[in-house]
């Protein structure tokens, strides 16, 4: 193994710079293969660093072309320039400028980091270190300057030309077919936050009034003739200002502020100071191609990088360690968004899903990090669930723990104080210590410890004295690297539950007015006086922390739960929880047979589910996925014998609720126009989840439903969930369905990438074929990111019994995709391989083939740090 080869990054090295760079003005000549760039820096000494030390400026991979020191050309002797560094050997004692010239070709920069071209489109991406492959620059987030850029380009080829800022001026390069436009950013920023953008892109625009009264020209650009498709995000992008204004104080900054699609990217899409650069599928929306899911995400990842303009670029990050500084917070702030605009219970749940089938599994696996990790080998393979939903749950658990109005001072206080500064997580507690008058450094532990701690609760009841008591314990496995846990401080929102539904009265000297209790220590308890009759205990409400819970409860005392309990979270809760024992029980041991109780709980829940948001009913439906089963066994899963389980399972809830599922699909009859607000698109998940049981339960009735719901959708979302639920029953039907799929949506990238991903989900033996046909489907491309993770990525992360089949075709298959890409997108390469993130979990045969696998890809020659860094992590 090459361990030596890589540089280890470590937080406790860090230093501050030698040198600052005040402003940097730039001049981009774009061109398809040789654009140059003149890029003129004002340098002087940093008072914190090293005084007289050399400049040395990151580069990668760039052709240099000169050199001028305040304007003067550099003797050859006084500098080394190599495609990954630029050294000035004595730079001047005081302040000074550097004139450099590189030149990088767009084309051929498959990395997509960077400047690079997609369809035609001129754009950069430069989080987390791409700026210095457009030109040479202290290329680091606690550097920051003010940036002036000139772009020019062919009229015909790029007529729009944008840039951080506001503009400045525009016109013609006289004597050619060129023209050119300059902005300006006021605002000092790191180099990943610069972009530009040239191409032939259509603009939808509207204005927007801050609430201080100043006009802000707002605008989303897509390739030309998909214009109908941007209002959603223009109107998403308008409501977050709001929002930010209303709820957080926080105003906008810039003339305006542009968003761009491009459909080569390699990420969701990237906050770039007042040019937002999106992958287009978080952007493009129309009824026939987007689902209700779809318009969800735009919504959330529009707001995500709007909110980055003061969680991120007006304060950023001092170094890469923090980038949960920025994610974890950004992500708090969208999620609160989202569930301002929509169901703030129905998105709760949607959230936590997420992170327990991503974040959960990564802290359980060879992969797992702190939220704050100390030494990285490679900084984009930190752009992980852990990062950002983990960090998210960080900042919502201090939310709980200091309650909203002391959160809100102290969201303030960070604003004031570290506005235009690089910060730390711990510039962030501070401000928090100060407004509270409180210790947080017990609680920054969740910051610097990785794995998931486990909470078990024990339950004592006296019915003579009237007394009840919760006993808990809490315990964090090992994980790489830290082998020994200290105790978290994890916030219990709780409440008890009488068993007829009714109030129960009771005292407790150690339970907060909104009923939290805060367990700090490995184990504690909480006890209540005066109850008068049993109580069913309503724990970790709203999933008040990131933890897994082990109850003692009875199943009975669960349903009562879904039944009764006031916090809707935990309704949902307890009837996965009950789900979730099934089901276990059934994978370790097949020969049981699943008992009616918990369908039967589920059809008394439907019986009066018209008293709930459908949404909400929709998501007590779901039956918890493969994944988290596979979590909750832990160790030599056989992924066949889980979803044989869950399969029968739905099955089981299919056959005995049809009659009740066929009658709630009529309850909600497809409406005559779609629209995509939270409670039409909660009808629509709930006749798609009463569609996807009533098929399981009866293959060939639900097959006739779904043919006939494809035929008839007016929509993306019914037609896909329609879809989907075919894709699960084999024969005619749905291969005729698929092809037609595949002939109406041939000139639709996005809506392939659906296709794509559905048909790698199979979970049957003839997917791997499959899969390996549609790579070469003529709109499969292993260039575009969004291509290979539907089809690849889909089929390594969302069919378990495929991806691990036992032959270990399905693990080489990955490996072959992930070699394939090593070279021209090796981000795209690593991301893939994390799919072997659970191989410990499974069997002994799968992890031998995994093992072997994962072998082959670390003996393979010439592999990039990103993907050999995942690969060695995976096998250590
Ligand atoms: N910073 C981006 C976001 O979370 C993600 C991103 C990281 C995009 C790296 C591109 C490259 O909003
Ligand atoms: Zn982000």
């Amino acid at each position: 193994m090459r361990t030596d080869t890589q540089t280890i990054t470590r937080l406790e090295d860090y230093r501050p710079p030698d040198y600052l760079i005040d402003t940097v003005e730039l001049d981009i000549r774009l061109d398809p293969a040789a654009t140059r760039i003149r890029s003129v820096l004002k340098i002087r000494p940093n008072p914190a660093g090293r005084s007289g030390a050399p400049l040395v400026l990151d580069g990668d991979e760039l052709l240099f072309h000169g050199l001028a020191v305040d304007g003067e050309p550099a003797p050859p002797d006084s500098y080394e320039a190599t495609p990954e560094a630029l050294t000035l050997r004595e730079p001047p004692a005081g302040p000074f400028a550097l004139t450099v010239d590189t030149e990088v070709n767009p084309s051929a920069n498959t990395k997509l980091m960077g400047l690079y071209r997609s369809n035609g489109v001129y754009c950069t991406q430069c989080e987390a270190d791409g700026f210095r492959r457009i030109s040479y620059l202290l290329d680091r987030p606690d550097v920051l300057s003010v940036y002036t850029t000139r772009i020019e380009a062919e009229r015909e080829e790029a007529p729009v030309l944008l840039g951080n800022g506001n503009l400045r001026e525009t016109g013609e390069v006289e004597g050619t077919t060129r023209h050119f436009a300059v902005w300006h950013d006021p605002h000092p920023k790191p180099a990943y936050l610069f972009a530009v953008v040239g191409g032939d892109l259509a603009r939808t625009a509207k204005t927007f009034r801050t609430m201080s009264g100043r006009e802000v020209e707002i605008a989303v650009y897509v390739e030309p003739g998909k214009e109908d498709r941007s209002h959603y995000a223009l109107d998403a992008l308008e409501r977050s200002m709001r929002w930010d204004e209303r709820v957080f104080g926080r105003e906008y900054d810039l003339d305006v502020f542009n968003v761009v699609a491009v459909s080569d990217f390699n990420m969701g899409a990237m906050e770039n100071k007042g040019l937002n650069i999106f992958n287009d599928k978080y952007v493009l929306a129309s009824p026939d191609t987007a689902t209700d899911a779809d318009y969800a995400n735009i919504e959330a990842v529009i707001a995500h990088e709007y909110f980055h303009n003061w969680t991120g670029n007006r304060i950023t990050c001092r170094d890469w360690f923090q980038l949960c500084l920025k994610e974890g917070l950004t992500v708090f702030r969208d999620q609160e968004f989202s569930s301002d605009e929509r169901s703030r219970a129905v998105h709760r749940i949607a959230e936590v899903r997420t992170l327990r089938a991503r974040q959960f599994a990564e802290d359980a696996g060879p992969l797992a990090h702190p939220v704050r990790p100390t030494r990285y080998r490679e900084i984009n393979n930190f752009y992980t669930a852990t990062v950002y939903e983990k960090g998210a749950e960080i900042v919502r658990m201090l939310k709980t723990l200091l309650g909203d109005a002391t959160f809100a001072r102290g969201m303030e206080r960070y604003f004031e104080r570290c506005d235009g500064t690089a910060a730390t997580v711990e510039d962030f507690l501070d401000c928090f210590a100060e407004v509270s008058g409180r210790d947080l450094g017990h609680f920054k532990r969740w910051y610097e410890q990785a794995g998931t701690p486990t909470v078990t609760v024990g339950t004592a009841y006296d019915p003579q004295a009237g007394t009840y008591r919760l006993d808990f314990r809490q315990e964090t496995a090992p994980t790489p690297g830290q082998p020994d846990k200290a105790p978290l401080v994890i916030p219990v929102l709780l409440g008890l539950v009488a068993e007829d539904g009714g109030r129960l009265d009771c005292v407790s000297n150690n339970l907060r007015e909104d009923g939290l209790f805060v367990l700090e220590s490995a184990t504690d308890s909480l006890s209540f006086e005066g109850v008068r009759s049993r109580p069913v205990p309503s724990l970790f409400r709203g999933f008040s922390a990131p933890v897994r819970v082990e109850l003692d409860l009875p199943d009975s005392d669960l349903l009562t739960l879904l039944r009764h309990d006031t916090d809707p979270f935990n309704r949902w809760q307890s009837a996965q929880t009950v789900a979730l024992r099934l089901l276990t029980a059934l994978a370790r041991d097949p020969s049981q047979a699943p008992r009616d109780e918990f369908p039967d709980a589920i059809g008394a829940f439907l019986d009066r589910s018209g008293r709930h948001d459908p949404a909400f009913t929709a998501m007590v439906l779901a039956l918890p996925g493969e994944t988290e089963i596979a979590q909750e066994i832990g160790r030599d899963v056989d992924p066949d014998a889980v979803h044989a389980a869950r399969d029968r399972m739905k099955a089981a809830l299919g056959h005995r609720l049809g009659e009740r599922l066929r009658s709630l699909r009529d309850a909600f009859p497809p409406e005559d126009r779609y629209s995509p607000d939270a409670a039409s698109a909660g009808r629509r998940a709930l006749r798609n989840a009463a569609l996807d049981l009533i098929a399981a339960g009866d293959p060939a009735g639900g097959e006739r439903l779904a043919a006939e719901q494809f035929e008839r959708a007016t929509n993306m979302t019914d037609r896909l969930a329609a879809l989907v639920t075919l894709s699960l029953i084999p024969g005619e039907v749905r291969e005729t369905t698929l092809a037609r799929f595949g002939e109406l949506y041939a000139a639709e990238p996005l809506v392939l990438d659906k296709w794509f991903a559905l048909q790698a989900a199979i979970p049957e033996e003839g997917t791997l074929a499959r899969v390996r046909e549609l790579m070469n489907h003529p709109a499969f491309a292993f260039s575009n990111p969004n291509r290979v993770r539907s089809l690849i990525g889909s089929f390594a992360m969302a069919n378990p019994t495929q991806f691990h089949r036992e032959d270990g075709a399905g693990y080489a298959l990955l490996a072959e995709a992930v070699l394939a890409l090593n070279g021209t997108n090796p981000q795209i390469a690593a991301r893939l391989l994390t799919g072997f993130g659970t191989w410990r979990s499974m069997n002994a045969p799968r992890r031998a083939q995994a093992q072997a696998a994962l072998e082959r890809i670390a003996g393979a020659p010439n592999l990039s740090p990103d993907v050999l860094d995942i690969v060695q992590r995976s096998l250590a």
